[in-house]
């Protein structure tokens, strides 16, 4: 029996039941936008995040993968004034909803015709303000960037996929390099009750 946290246990289930009726997996993260609202709006969570380690150095916190639907939870803690990259998560899905704290979620275009190996020149379209309760749905190849705010932060974020392992791109805004790289560190995390 797990003796995991139960507002997250029954976040796992509710993403369980969507999965396991809606084939399309845009879908699926639309329907699970509501859900992980109510997660990071839970405050019993977010008075136990206030212990969770930092994830500085490019690391997530692994909250729990599913053997069955393959979509992951994760979890990162950002120092104060945490600068972050401007990339994208791959194929990947991604629901980033903030906890604790405040960030700044920025947003990113395209602008070249993508004939230059190697290069990308992206504009800054949006930011938006991440307070706790707040749910982002970033799509596939979306470019975009989480800035820490003033104070430590702490962020849930549903991914598809489990990310790490799979190569995804990070962009230079001065030289338009796209550097192509590993993902976040994954470390193992559990929230018991
Ligand atoms: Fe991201």
């Amino acid at each position: 029996m797990s003796n995991r946290l139960p507002a997250l246990q029954r976040f796992i289930d509710g993403l369980r039941d969507i999965w396991s009726a809606e084939p399309d997996i845009a879908r699926c993260m639309e329907k699970a936008k509501p859900l992980l609202e109510t997660l990071v709006g839970d405050p019993q969570l977010q008075v136990r995040s206030a212990e969770w380690p930092s994830t500085e150095g490019r690391k997530n916190l692994l909250l729990y993968v599913d053997d069955d639907y393959g979509f992951a939870i994760n979890a990162v803690v950002r120092v104060p004034g945490r600068r972050g990259s401007v990339h994208d998560h791959a194929h990947a899905w991604v629901l980033y909803g903030v906890l604790h704290g405040s960030e700044s979620l920025e947003r990113y275009e395209r602008l070249d015709d993508r004939s230059r190996e190697g290069y990308a020149k992206v504009r800054l379209t949006s930011v938006s303000a991440g307070v706790p309760g707040k749910v982002d749905l970033v799509a596939p190849f979306d470019i975009h960037a989480e800035q820490g705010g003033s104070g430590r932060s702490v962020a849930i974020i549903l991914r598809s996929a489990k990310l790490g392992d799979i190569t995804q791109n990070q962009y230079d805004l001065e030289t338009g390099a796209i550097r192509p790289g590993p993902g976040p560190t994954q470390i193992p995390f559990e929230i018991t009750a």
